[in-house]
């Protein structure tokens, strides 16, 4: 019998549970082996990730019993929520709440959460800087996630909690892409004005993740921020520029205009990046580039990543 030990991988059909899978895999007789988590095991991304040689076992978020069994006899379990599926923070804490006792209940030796701040901490609800959202939330997906670190601390889940950054996939998959503007030039925009905005390729994610249960018990109980490069959009539009070999600009959309773009999810993500602008200092400084590179040491910056992906990235 294989004395790999499990990682059960929530998530492990979508980016950051993909691109831990994959780590994970890669690393052919390293110490660990997944167990893919998804609601569909017939899937075709759960039967590419068991032809790649992943357990795949069945489990839903909104099951705990199911959480339960999935997390059985696994030493890790990599825990992420998808918000922008339902878009209900309640629903996100609900979710988490289930992770974390199931994750007692089996005895999971290290657990990860993929949190986020809990922007409330910095911006009280009366705070008119930016609205309230949903009655009780600054950053409704921010704020579930960071009010859901206490059930893995208060139900004694051996977990560190990593503080993911902006996916510069969401150029690819999030519509945010350069668009042509009403004078014919490309531009990205977003209301960071000239502050640094972290990001991070999804896959690298995993990586980082990866090594953290590398790391084992020294960083359970820690918050472990990680990001790529920290960059102004200036610098952004420069490296689409040189990549694209075709001028693109940024625009710093004022956060309230970005707040009545309309689509799903405006208001929360505008009061996002108002968040990451205001608080700046703060957010870049607990998502260290190199305490991310000695996790992973493969991590990619900014304008590597755009290379490897620029056909991806539809321009508007
Ligand atoms: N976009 C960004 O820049 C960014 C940055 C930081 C953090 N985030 C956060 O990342 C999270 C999403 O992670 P992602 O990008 O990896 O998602 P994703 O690629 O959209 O994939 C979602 C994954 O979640 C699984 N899932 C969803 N609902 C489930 C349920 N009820 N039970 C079991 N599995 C379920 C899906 O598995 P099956 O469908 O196979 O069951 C799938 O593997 C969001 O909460 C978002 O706030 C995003």
């Amino acid at each position: 019998m294989s004395d790999q030990k499990i990682i059960a991988v929530i998530g492990a059909t979508g980016a950051q549970g993909g691109g831990l899978a994959r780590a994970i895999l890669a690393a052919h007789g390293g110490p660990f082996a997944v167990r893919a988590i998804t609601r569909n095991v017939d899937s075709d991304k759960a039967r590419e990730l068991a032809d790649a040689g992943a357990e795949v076992v069945a489990g839903d978020l909104d099951d705990e019993a199911s959480l339960e069994r999935a997390f059985d006899g696994a030493h890790g379990a990599y825990c992420v929520t998808n918000f922008w599926e339902h878009f209900s923070p309640e629903k996100e804490l609900a979710q988490a709440a289930n992770l974390a006792r199931a994750a007692k209940r089996a005895d999971v030796r290290h657990a990860i959460w993929s949190t986020l701040e809990d922007t409330r901490e910095w911006v009280a609800l009366d705070d008119q800087r930016m609205p309230t959202l949903m009655d009780k939330y600054k950053v409704p997906h921010f704020d579930a996630k960071g009010e859901a670190n206490e059930f893995f601390t208060g139900d004694g889940v051996p977990t560190t909690f990593l503080l993911t950054s902006f996916y510069w996939d969401n150029f690819i998959h999030f519509g945010m892409g350069p668009q042509k503007g009403p004078d014919g030039n490309l531009a990205i925009g977003f209301p960071m004005g000239d502050k640094r905005l972290p990001g991070i390729a999804v896959e690298d994610i995993g990586k980082c993740a990866l090594g953290i249960f590398e790391k084992g018990e020294e960083l359970v109980g820690k918050s472990i921020g990680i990001a790529g490069e920290h960059l102004t959009g200036d610098e952004m539009a420069a490296a689409f520029t040189r990549v694209l070999e075709r001028e693109v600009r940024y625009n710093a959309v004022p956060p309230e205009v970005y707040r009545g773009f309309g689509f799903p999810g405006a208001e929360d993500l505008g009061n996002m990046f108002q968040f990451k602008r205001d608080f700046n200092e703060y957010f870049c400084s607990v998502r260290d580039v190199e305490a991310s590179r000695a996790l992973n040491p493969e991590l990619q910056d900014f304008e590597s990543w755009l290379r490897a992906n620029n056909e991806q990235i539809p321009l508007g």
